[in-house]
């Protein structure tokens, strides 16, 4: 069994965060969203993984995911050279696939379920695809199944107007190499793309061996802000440990599951959990509010905090407001003038300097 994991795409919902980074390489909980992808298939007993990149944002995925060692995986990397569609994906994966069944992940989702239970229904069914559905309450914008009252997959739909069911196909998705002459006979979408959805109906059309399974827990698709701070809050809430690296002075309170990395400086502040600092970040004068992440070497100084995100290298100074729903991308330099303002809430992309007046 092989994996690929999809990391290409222009993450235009994401953006201005995704002008100058890759989607999937976002944070939730200081940890890249790809690398969430990468250690479920690992601990499902996959090590042989794909990753499926961009010309635009490959090299960034590259150089912070090395060659899958961190991991106990060893990664082989895929140019996709146009975002030609999920299934144009696997078509691009077939050399490193071979005949090979595998995991297809959509690398910007997340799911609390343990991916090694459907391995072990996939094989025990002798499967050609098994696709996870969640219940949602917008099945419009994403592929959505219909399905029998014993749960047999009758049809996929992708991106319905007038959606048969609230189950929409999660991200995830276990293929026989049958999958590779399915593709080979669709054509591209309305959207001009080679939808993976339309290869999985060609199986069912050929009455192939197609079941779906409803995921159990959390499934966080992190296309957009508030998917984001909802994926951080989760995380937090459910795997964050607490473990001091840096030093806290005495002036300071720590309450709660609270992580903070290697060489960083917490200073006269209150830290109320879950929140995670990274490292050789400097804090003073603070309030860091539950469900909070701070990214390394992001600066906050009489700063007032709550469910944000705040990305590498960013600077936060003088802010007597508090901060919440936020996003702050890397390097962003924030600071309140003399006459301030009433009510702040911020998506802030990397790069921006932002003075408020
Ligand atoms: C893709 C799939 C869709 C699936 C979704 C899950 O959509 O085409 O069927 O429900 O991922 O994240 P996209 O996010 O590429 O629009």
């Amino acid at each position: 069994m092989k994996a690929i994991i999809l990391s290409g795409g222009k993450g235009t919902r994401l953006r201005p965060l995704t002008y100058t980074g890759a989607k999937q390489l976002v944070p939730v909980a200081n940890k890249p969203i790809l690398w969430y992808g990468i250690e479920s298939i690992v601990a499902a007993g996959i090590t042989e993984i794909g990753i499926i990149i961009s010309p635009e944002t490959g090299e960034e995925v590259k150089a912070k995911t090395g060659n899958g060692e961190r991991f106990g995986a060893k990664i082989t990397y895929i140019l996709q050279d146009k975002p030609a569609g999920l299934a144009h994906a696997v078509k691009v994966a077939q050399p490193f696939l071979q005949d090979s069944p595998f995991v297809m992940y959509l690398g910007d989702n997340l799911v609390q379920s343990d991916l090694g239970l459907f391995l072990e229904q996939f094989r025990a069914a002798n499967l050609d695809a098994l696709t996870l559905l969640c219940p949602v309450s917008n099945p419009s914008a994403f592929g959505v199944a219909k399905v029998d009252e014993q749960g047999r997959l009758l049809q996929l739909i992708e991106k319905p107007k007038n959606p048969p069911s609230n189950l929409a196909l999660v991200g995830i998705y276990i293929f026989s190499n049958i999958i590779h002459s399915a593709i080979a006979s669709i054509q591209p979408s309305a959207r001009g793309e080679l939808e993976i959805t339309d290869a999985i109906q060609a199986l069912i059309d050929q009455q192939k061996a197609v079941e779906a399974r409803q995921i159990r827990g959390w499934w966080l698709d992190t296309g957009k802000k508030d998917d984001l701070l909802e994926a951080n809050r989760v995380i937090l809430d459910t795997c964050l440990q607490s473990e001091v690296l840096g030093e806290i002075d005495e002036k300071s309170q720590v309450i709660g599951r609270v992580q903070v990395g290697p060489g960083s400086k917490v200073i006269n502040c209150t830290i109320r959990g879950p929140v995670t600092i990274g490292s050789n970040c400097h804090l003073e004068n603070c309030f860091i509010g539950p469900y909070s992440s701070v990214a390394d070497q992001v600066t906050l100084i009489d700063a007032d905090l709550e469910h944000s995100v705040i990305l590498q290298g960013a600077k936060v100074e003088g802010i007597h407001h508090r901060i919440v729903d936020s996003v702050i991308g890397q390097r962003a330099h924030l600071k309140e003038a003399p006459r301030r303002p009433k009510a702040l809430r911020f998506m802030i992309g990397d790069d921006c300097q932002i003075e408020l007046n």
